[in-house]
């Protein structure tokens, strides 16, 4: 049971059946999945929820697929851990950390592609592919072998050595791609015409899209059914911060939980950051960047959704922050050195921003945060490399002794 009703162009508000489309014939604005939310609100409850698996399906009745075709490789309900040592160094109370690092492939990746996955055998397509940063290929590789389906991901040439291998392991075709993001995204929006393909971020872009959403579900729901006050959220193609935004509203709007006030922040590292550059200079078009950043999860020069993440900016109130390249690894370390938890260039730039919040006054000490950590530092170590540091000693006490200073 799937309380999906159709599409519709989120520029002009055309409608179109469920199908595997991503753009308006009439506009070329991309599609959105809309939903019977009466019929929603009649079904769910707080309880209906909280007894449903410890999963993204949990939520299902926001999603645009029934349970028929559930892939599940354990997707969902990650830790909201109270990061009370980084939140005392920098004078917040109530700060989260949203750990969505340990999904099964080790990013939050996970829910879209979870999500489109089902969507795609509903549609009997036998082939999964994307177009990549890193994260995703892993994803749709990991959800394919799962799914028994055929998987080819795109990426661009130059990845982390992590995010190649750790999508290899699941037995795709690897593409590397000579060029940026944006020509692999060019290339494999022709393909997708002519291919009978699931791309995941192409054609089945609006399912895909709705996955995000279920970590502003799980969020408001591990805080006590409430909305955070901040949300502190990484940006490429500037999906992922407009669907927790929805995820949020949804909520309220079927009468889970009261209010939203939250304040949607938007973090990009400096040599990626085109929507905070529009946002931050009030522009409503996004101009276009080539991507010079070692946070090449976010390495998108010309982002998708970027003039709807502009739009959550202005109606939560929220703001855009630019992580100075020199303080991603500093930033990776520095969460791992107070909260034990190991994150990739994308939550070096949400700590990095999430400082600098802090330091403009755009947050107060009592307020409920949570920095969104998105994904895996072991996928990413070479960023770290050069700061790895230990004692080589021989199997003797005397050698022990010698060579370690105990304090
Ligand atoms: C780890 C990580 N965080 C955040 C993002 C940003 O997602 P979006 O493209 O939805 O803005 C990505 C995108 O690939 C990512 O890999
Ligand atoms: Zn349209």
């Amino acid at each position: 049971m799937s309380y999906i009703k159709y599409l519709t162009c989120k520029q002009c508000f055309n409608q179109y059946p469920i199908e595997p489309l991503n753009v308006c014939e009439l506009c070329f604005g991309p599609l959105e999945v809309n939903y019977d939310y009466e019929k929603i609100s009649n079904t769910v409850t707080r309880n209906s929820i909280s007894n449903g698996p410890l999963n993204i399906w949990r939520y299902q009745p926001f999603l645009p697929v029934s349970l028929d075709n559930m892939i599940d490789i354990g997707t969902g309900f990650t830790p909201l851990i109270h990061a009370k040592n980084l939140g005392e160094l920098l004078g917040l109370k109530n700060l989260y950390i949203k750990n969505d690092s340990v999904n099964p492939s080790y990013s939050f990746k996970d829910r879209p592609v979870a999500i489109t996955t089902a969507k795609a055998l509903e549609f009997d397509f036998k082939v999964l592919a994307c177009v990549s940063t890193g994260n995703l290929m892993g994803s749709v590789a990991a959800h394919a072998a799962k799914a028994k389906m055929k998987s080819y991901v795109f990426f661009p040439t130059g990845l982390e050595k992590g995010k190649i291998i750790g999508s290899s392991v699941y037995g795709p075709t690897l593409i590397s791609v000579d060029g940026n993001y944006d020509d692999v995204n060019r290339l494999c929006s022709e393909l997708a015409d002519n291919l009978k393909w699931a791309f995941v971020n192409v054609n089945m872009r609006p399912y895909y899209a709705e996955g995000s959403k279920t970590l502003g579900f799980e969020v408001a729901e591990q805080l006590g059914w409430k909305a955070p006050d901040h949300c502190v959220v990484p940006a490429a193609s500037g999906e992922l911060h407009t669907k927790i935004w929805k995820g949020l509203i949804e909520m309220k709007d079927v009468g889970l939980i009261e209010k939203v006030n939250t304040r949607m922040h938007l973090a990009q590292p400096e040599g990626c950051s085109p929507i905070v550059k529009a946002f931050n200079n009030q522009e409503s078009q996004i101009i276009p960047v080539k991507p010079d950043t070692i946070a090449k999860s976010l390495a998108i020069g010309n982002p998708a959704s970027g003039p709807f993440a502009l739009q959550t900016l202005k109606t939560s109130s929220g703001s855009a922050v630019a992580a100075p390249e020199e303080e991603i690894s500093e930033c990776i370390q520095l969460l791992a050195e107070t909260e034990g938890i190991f994150t990739e260039t994308a939550g070096g730039v949400v700590i990095s921003s999430l400082r600098k919040l802090v330091k403009n006054n755009k947050i107060n000490s009592d307020d409920i945060t949570i920095a969104f950590i998105t994904g895996n530092g072991l996928k990413t170590q070479e960023v770290i490399e050069h700061t790895v540091k230990y004692n080589q000693i021989q199997p003797t006490y005397k050698s022990f002794e010698q060579t370690i200073n105990i304090t």
